[in-house]
């Protein structure tokens, strides 16, 4: 079995890879008496200021939970709202995106979306697709154990000796496959959960745990946050 490659980023260096799950939209909306769409309005705002701050702190792969597998567990109607977000957000967004060259991946089995999200989100990622700056992956309709299983079906469908199964097989089949390593995973408004958001891939990253709520995350919270990750010791389960 293969062990950690060497190159990772060590101590005092930068995260390459992080990830966030931005919770806390509700409560940001309930604390101002609003009505729960009006966080995931105040979420997307936070989501557009955190990309920014990505590229200018030279982050190569922001990775973002937007809907979980289990967020289909939601009223239809708070469902059919991060929908009609989420339309409104890609059209609103994408010749920015596309113009600060930015590179759009998705992770996740958005497929199951309306066909036109799915038309919308397939042209984005197709306009992006030769971008060679920060690389922005949403997880939409993302579950990591789904994921696992996924890759894990597509292993026995090829019909691998089960010898011949290491990390790497695994590894190259998830939605991830050639993305870098995850260094930093961080959740805001104060829950410790990973809730099934990229279970895999965190095997080895740094968890930041925020009290902030998400529609209140900005650029100096991200640079905070990796500013704490630079102290950090990564010793990869050696000494
Ligand atoms: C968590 O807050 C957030 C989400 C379930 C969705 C994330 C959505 C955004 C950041 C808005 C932008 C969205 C798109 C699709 C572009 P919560 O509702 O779980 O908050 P709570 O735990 O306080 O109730």
């Amino acid at each position: 079995m293969s062990g950690p490659v060497d190159d990772r980023s060590g101590r005092s260096g930068r995260p390459r890879h992080v990830a966030i799950i931005m919770d806390g939209n509700g409560r940001w909306a309930k604390k101002r008496l609003l009505p729960r769409i009006a966080g995931h309005r105040a979420g997307a705002e936070a989501l557009r200021r955190t990309i920014r701050a990505a590229g200018q702190l030279g982050i190569e792969v922001l990775t973002l939970y937007a809907f979980s597998s289990e967020n289909w567990r939601r009223p239809a109607s708070e469902i059919a709202d991060l929908m009609g977000l989420l339309r409104h957000y890609i059209r609103a967004e994408i010749a920015e995106i596309a113009e600060a060259g930015i590179r759009l991946r998705i992770i996740g089995d958005y497929r199951r979306f309306e066909p036109d999200v799915v038309t919308l989100i397939d042209d984005a990622v197709m306009r992006t697709a030769g971008n060679s700056g920060t690389t922005l992956v949403i997880a939409l309709n993302y579950g990591a154990q789904d994921e696992i299983v996924r890759a894990v079906r597509a292993i026995a469908a090829e019909g691998l000796d089960p010898a011949a199964i290491d990390v790497d097989t695994i590894g190259a089949r998830l939605d991830t496959a050639d993305l870098p390593p995850l260094d930093l995973l961080i959740r805001t408004s104060g829950e410790r959960r990973l809730s099934n958001f990229l279970l895999w891939q965190a095997a080895y990253a740094e968890l930041l745990f925020v009290d902030t709520l998400w529609p209140d995350f900005d650029a100096a919270a991200l640079t905070a946050a990796v500013n704490d990750f630079v102290t950090r010791e990564r010793r990869y389960g050696g000494l």
